[in-house]
């Protein structure tokens, strides 16, 4: 079956999930590898193409979550798979730290061409920590040393390394144990409309709110400002619960940013590379950061990150910051196919043509039940709120495993964010039948878990 075809065997769970082959590697799994990791469900990968995964049993699934919102442009795609076959056949290997190759050169020329910056550096890394490491250095290094602080904001995710869990506030169990961590970070509320912590009436409101909260208790009262290098945000949250902030809160921070002379660190390693529609998910809002992290879909399923800046502050010293493998050949090469597809395939208007579709879609499941709280969401960046009661708010968490467990167990992939939210973000490129195929039986099993909540 191929990654388009035969939509109608599709999915496909022939054996109940994890069946015997899957349950040979999950023994070994324990015996061989460290247990830290989120698992929902114990999907054993034997290949993936296009919007389709097959298990270890031979049993079929769709893949609405894009293997963690890296696969953007599918699975393996022939393309991406016969550039990453020319490059390996050249060289597989040749440090940036100490040498120079053409390869990343015309990469980062690609990177800068999709960037909003007039004029922009890159510097590649090879994951999303790694690029928020290194952001968060650019920055500090940008004021030499001179400002220390970085806001960052709660809820957020931005990785495990110690700078990065530094700044990342989504889940106690990701910090507990590390202190003490990097110095000098103060988080402040993220404006989260649906659940504002501050009171107000509208999502504009919980904006003006968080601003107003920023300059008067954080820069009036703990930190002057002229001692804060950087704030650091996802455009939309998420791990934190695919958060959408209001259209003014933006705009707010970079005013306020620009008041101070502090420079915005925009961490689009989930929400860019066409996720929500746009190359980079900050364009909805019409500002310009100083500074983008990316990683996840750059490079189709490769290991690669990047920091792209705009000239005047990528500024680091010689022997100031490096990585050995950061610039891979062979991930830039892939990089520029992904690139090239998404252009090609006009897949930033697909995403937000059909990501449209799918947020009607769940209003309309919205309105046909309870356990619904909130829909919201940009391109094929959607989150699914779910909660107990709509007047309380509580946060539906042991539903949405049983909800996530049962679509896998019917051959769909789905997970989870924050508390109680379902993370929809298929391949950019997923055929329709597949999208629908797969979104009728999410429907299914939230129409079946509300009538079990209500009973
Ligand atoms: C917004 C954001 N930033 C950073 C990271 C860290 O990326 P990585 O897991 O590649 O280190 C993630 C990973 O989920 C992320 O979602």
């Amino acid at each position: 079956m191929e990654s388009g075809g035969a939509v109608k065997e599709v999915p496909l769970v022939r054996v109940e999930p994890p069946g015997p082959k899957a349950l040979q590697v999950l023994e070994e799994d324990r015996e061989f590898l460290m247990q830290s990791f989120v698992r929902w469900y114990p999907l054993v990968v034997e290949k993936a193409k296009g919007s389709l995964v097959w298990d270890v049993d031979g049993n079929v699934y769709i893949d609405l979550n894009s293997a963690l919102a890296v696969a953007n442009v599918g699975h393996t795609h022939p393309r991406v798979v016969d550039a990453i076959k020319k490059q390996a056949e050249k060289f597989l290997h040749f440090s940036l730290t100490d040498f120079y190759y053409k390869e990343a050169v015309d990469a980062a020329r690609d990177l800068v061409g999709i960037s909003p910056f007039d004029s922009a550096k890159v510097f590649f890394a090879n994951s999303g920590a790694e690029s928020i490491e290194g952001s968060l250095k650019v920055a500090r290094g940008f004021f030499q040393g001179k400002r220390t602080y970085i806001i960052g904001f709660l809820g957020a995710f931005h990785g495990r390394t110690m700078g990065a869990l530094s700044i990342t506030s989504s889940k106690p169990v990701q910090r507990r144990w590390f202190s003490p961590l990097v110095p000098n970070i103060i988080h402040v509320p993220y404006p989260y409309p649906y659940r504002c912590p501050f009171k107000s009436e509208t999502p504009e409101e919980c904006g003006e709110a968080v601003l107003g909260y920023i300059e008067e208790w954080i820069l009036g009262k703990i930190v002057d400002p002229s001692e804060v290098a950087a704030f650091i945000f996802e455009p939309i949250q998420g791990e934190g619960g695919y958060i959408v902030p209001p259209d003014n809160f933006f705009r707010g921070l970079r005013k306020l940013a620009d008041k101070h002379g502090i420079l915005l660190i925009d961490d689009e390693v989930q929400a860019g590379m066409g996720r929500t529609g746009r190359w980079f998910a900050i364009e909805h809002w019409g500002i310009t950061p100083d500074i983008i992290a990316v990683a996840k879909g750059i490079a189709g399923g490769l290991p690669l990150g990047a920091i792209i800046g705009s000239s005047d502050v990528m500024t680091l010293p010689g022997g100031s910051h490096a990585s050995t493998f950061g610039g891979n050949p062979v991930s830039l090469a892939a990089m520029r196919e992904v690139i090239n597809i998404i252009k090609e395939e006009r897949l930033l208007e697909r995403a937000s043509r059909l990501g449209e579709e799918v947020i009607k879609f769940f209003n309309d499941m919205y309105e046909e039940t309870e356990i619904i709280g909130d829909v919201r969401g940009k391109g094929f960046m959607i989150g699914v709120e779910l909660v107990k009661d709509r007047k309380t708010k509580e946060p539906a968490k042991k539903e949405l495993a049983t909800l996530i467990n049962r679509c896998f167990k019917r051959g769909v992939l789905v997970i989870g964010a924050g508390l109680s939210v379902l993370r929809i973000a298929p391949p950019l490129s997923i055929p329709e039948e597949h999208l629908w195929r797969a979104l009728e039986i999410v429907g299914d099993e939230i129409r079946r878990l509300d009538k079990e909540v209500r009973a």
